[in-house]
């Protein structure tokens, strides 16, 4: 297990909305550049436990971008507002300070450490999952490694972070209600692309809902192609401290997902 870095306050440089969701930057003055897949433990400095006493705890968020910047490193959040923790980081304005423990928890493995014959990589993601996804195809495409990037929505309220996190790329999109893209699955795109020839060659990254989860799983077993799924569970402390991210393996036993994840191999 890892030591947790010292929680320290960081100042946003940057809140914004984006499609349904929020992104907002901070500048992190301490901490080492994390890697794709890691997440950090957020809470605002004020106005944190006002909503009948919560949330009191910390939260877990994905690092969506994250870049050497004057004075320390710009981290980029992908914010989905669900209860009085993610709500209160969406009313986040420039200038204001949240508190931040991380870099935590593993990160993606390279194609070819996923599965030798792997030329390149497939990402797929759900809903607000987009977020790890956005920083590991920025970093594959600095090693220049291919990746096809596919990605779905629920409906038009519950997506957003396109424009700020995946310009500059070709996305291949699907959404349940037909607003965008494929009228289906995300996971209905996969299905055909892992028809195709190549489709042993691709290592699979995928990050959103349980059940899109279930369905790359079961997609990539069949068709014996490696893949990653970055996962979620209720985090308390983020750092193998609590025990409440527990997960069940298929053999009986448990991962603590903060420190044994959040990417497990599917
Ligand atoms: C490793 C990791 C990365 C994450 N990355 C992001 C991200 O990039 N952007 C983002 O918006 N959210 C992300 N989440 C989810 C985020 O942590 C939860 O939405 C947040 O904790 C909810 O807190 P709340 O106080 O707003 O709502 P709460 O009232 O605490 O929860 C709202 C609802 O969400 C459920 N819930 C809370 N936490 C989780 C969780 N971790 N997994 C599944 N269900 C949960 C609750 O049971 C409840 O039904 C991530 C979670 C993990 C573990
Ligand atoms: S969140 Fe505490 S052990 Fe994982």
């Amino acid at each position: 297990m890892t030591a947790p870095f010292g929680r320290r306050a960081c100042e946003v440089l940057d809140g914004h909305a984006s499609g349904g969701y929020r992104v907002f930057s901070l500048l992190d003055r301490e901490g080492p550049e994390p890697e794709p897949g890691q997440f950090y433990m957020l809470a605002a400095e004020s106005h944190w436990e006002e909503r009948g006493g919560r949330p009191f705890l910390p939260r877990a968020f994905s690092v969506a971008d994250a870049d050497p910047a004057d004075g320390g490193v710009r981290l980029d959040f992908l914010i989905e507002g669900v209860g009085p923790g993610t709500d209160r980081l969406c009313e986040l304005v420039e200038g204001e300070r949240v508190w931040l423990n991380g870099p935590l928890g593993n990160s993606f493995s390279s194609p070819r450490e996923l599965s030798e014959n792997a030329a390149g990589a497939i990402l797929v993601g759900g809903g607000i999952g987009i977020a790890p996804l956005a920083l590991w195809r920025r970093r594959l495409a600095a090693r220049n490694v291919p990746a096809r990037v596919l990605l779905g929505f629920r409906d038009e309220t519950h997506s957003g972070g396109l424009d700020d996190l995946f310009a500059c790329c070709e996305v291949a999109l699907a959404s349940d209600d037909g607003h965008i893209g494929h009228h289906g699955y995300v996971t209905d795109l996969l299905a055909v692309m892992l028809d195709g020839d190549d489709a042993q060659s691709a290592a699979v990254y995928a990050c959103g809902p349980p059940p899109m989860l279930d369905a790359v799983q079961a997609l990539c077993t069949s068709g014996e192609v490696a893949c990653e799924l970055a996962m979620e569970s209720p985090m308390a402390c983020g750092y193998g401290a609590c025990y409440g991210c527990a997960v069940p393996r298929g053999d009986g036993t448990y991962l603590r997902l903060c420190v044994d994840g959040p990417v497990v191999r599917a």
